[in-house]
Order: C-alpha cells, then sequence, then structure tokens
C-alpha cells in the first residue's frame, strides 16, 4: 500500500483505540460496585422522583422517597425496580438505562447507605 494512504489509516485506529479505552473509563465508577444512596442513588430520586414522592406525597402518589429508609423500603416491598424498569415511574417520563443500572447494581450490592 502507499505510504500517504497508510499513515492516515494508523491515525484512525490509534484515534479509534483511543477513544475506546476513554469510553471504557467513563463508564468505570458505573462497573465498579461502589454504588450507596449517598453517593449515587439520592441524586437519581431527588431529581426525577420527589416532584410527586415527596413529604407527604403529592399528585396520588403513595409514599414519599427523601430517605434512605423511604427509598430502601420502597426497593424492597413496593417493586420500586420494576417499576423504573418497565418505564411506568417516574409517571411523567424515564431514567436512563445508566440510571436504571445504578439503581439494580445497588440493590445487588445490598443497598448501602
Ligand atoms: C408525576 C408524579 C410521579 C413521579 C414524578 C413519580 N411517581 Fe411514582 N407514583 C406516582 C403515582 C400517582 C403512583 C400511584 C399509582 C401507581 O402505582 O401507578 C406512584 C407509585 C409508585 C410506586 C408504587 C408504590 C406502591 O406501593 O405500589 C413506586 C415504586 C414508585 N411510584 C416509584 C417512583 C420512582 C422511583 C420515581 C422516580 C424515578 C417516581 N415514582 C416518580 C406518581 C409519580
Amino acid at each position: 500500500m502507499n505510504p500517504f494512504i497508510k499513515l492516515p489509516f494508523k491515525i484512525l485506529l490509534v484515534t479509534l483505540l483511543f477513544a475506546s479505552c476513554t469510553n471504557e473509563d467513563n463508564n468505570l465508577q458505573i462497573e465498579d460496585n461502589n454504588i450507596t444512596y449517598t453517593n449515587t442513588v439520592k441524586a437519581i430520586i431527588d431529581a426525577n422522583c420527589l416532584s410527586c414522592h415527596i413529604s407527604p406525597p403529592i399528585n396520588g402518589a403513595l409514599m414519599p422517597l427523601i430517605s434512605y429508609n423511604n427509598v430502601k423500603e420502597a426497593v424492597q416491598n413496593r417493586n420500586l425496580i420494576g417499576r423504573i424498569e418497565d418505564g411506568s415511574m417516574p409517571l411523567n417520563g424515564s431514567l436512563s438505562s445508566i440510571q436504571i443500572k445504578a439503581i439494580k447494581d445497588w440493590e445487588v450490592g445490598g443497598l448501602p447507605e
């Protein structure tokens, strides 16, 4: 192959390799199972659920999700994970697959505070 053509290919290859490494790094925080209520779950719930699940709950929501114990109880007894996976909660939108995975990983890790 003509060396003038080879060089752009090498640059492309190196760029692709670099890009794939960078992506893995971005996912590390989620793949590592160090997810706690305080470091990850609370922010997701606060931003997506408290417009209804405050205390006392509004808009017909059945329970608050404002504390560690509220959210833990909802995972254990109110099918919180099933409801975010099937997209029925949040009622007015949906969580991203990364957010859903973070909450599932939190459960697998034993729901640490
Ligand atoms: C726009 C209002 C609204 C938002 C936002 C919302 N919910 Fe709800 N939620 C409701 C209503 C109304 C119900 C009761 C009706 C039902 O179960 O569908 C409910 C019920 C639930 C239940 C079932 C409770 C039970 O005992 O059966 C769970 C679990 C739940 N929500 C979790 C969440 C989570 C987690 C979020 C955020 C990711 C969220 N909800 C966001 C309105 C909301």
